[in-house]
């Protein structure tokens, strides 16, 4: 399990105590970009007394993607077979893990937890967040058809050899279009994607890190993705069409 933090310190031990109880198995790894709130002090005392508890240090504030890639890294060279993404407010129920890891048989590389298929849904989200999420849920399947109802969501799980077979160097997303990003590298490495509903519950501790540089990300990074993808699709045809002159 990993968990992303940055000046989490109100909202993340409500998240890790129902981590801990709804899945006792699972080892965490909580990724701390040195928040000055002391959130990564918190979690070296309980690291202390619980060995499934583990922090993983980093000095500055890089981002949610810098943040996961040093998660997956860390999960990897540890011979962990699923490794999961969840946020540390508790937005992401722990209570609906099982259901996910239960998803995630073999030959499924990815797992995404859904607000956006039936079946799922958002609790107390302002209206403009939803609408921004579906936006870009809506932008991104005509930009690079992911086939996936939500993209930008945080809660997955996904199987070590889907990471492995991933450049997990060549991401450079750092904001939340870096779930787009990891989304659209299953897809083109043709891995098996399965969407299962959940509730995300809007924080009630601490607050959201959204911003205006990390919508501004997203949009130029799918954007570009796109065009690259249309080109490239666009070259295959010249060349089909060639050859079949020739
Ligand atoms: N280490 C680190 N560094 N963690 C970060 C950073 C960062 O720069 N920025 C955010 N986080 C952590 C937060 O501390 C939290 O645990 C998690 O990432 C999600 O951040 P929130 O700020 O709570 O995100 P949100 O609630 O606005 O957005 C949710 O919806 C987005 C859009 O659907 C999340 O689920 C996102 O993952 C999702 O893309
Ligand atoms: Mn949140």
């Amino acid at each position: 399990m990993i968990v992303p933090t940055y000046n989490e310190r109100a909202a993340l031990p409500g998240t890790l105590a129902r981590l801990r109880a709804a899945v006792p198995s699972a080892d965490v790894l909580v990724v701390d970009d040195g928040s000055p709130d002391g959130t990564g002090e918190w979690v070296d005392e309980v690291a202390a007394s619980d060995p499934q508890v583990h922090v993983l240090h980093r000095t500055s504030k890089e981002g949610l993607g810098r943040a996961y890639i040093a998660g997956f890294r860390w999960g990897l060279a540890r011979g962990y077979e699923l490794l999961v993404e969840m946020d540390a407010d508790s937005s992401h129920r722990p209570e609906d893990l099982p259901r996910l890891l239960d998803a995630a048989c073999p030959g499924v590389d990815l797992v995404i937890g859904s607000r956006w298929v039936p079946g799922g849904r958002t609790e107390n989200w302002p209206l403009s967040r939803s609408l921004l999420s579906r936006g870009a849920n809506t932008y991104a399947n005509l930009a690079i058809g992911l086939r996936v109802k939500d993209a930008t969501a945080g809660f997955r799980v996904y199987r070590a050899d889907t990471l492995r077979a991933i450049e997990l160097e060549d991401v450079n997303s750092a904001g939340y279009c870096f779930q787009i990003d990891m989304t659209w590298r299953v897809r083109r490495a043709g891995g098996t994607i399965v969407e299962v509903p959940i509730t995300f519950v809007e924080r009630v501790e601490g607050e959201s890190k959204m911003s205006r540089d990390i919508v501004v990300e997203a949009l130029w990074r799918v954007t570009a993705w796109g065009a690259q993808a249309r080109s490239r699709q666009f070259g295959g045809r010249v060349s089909q069409a060639l050859r079949r002159r020739a």
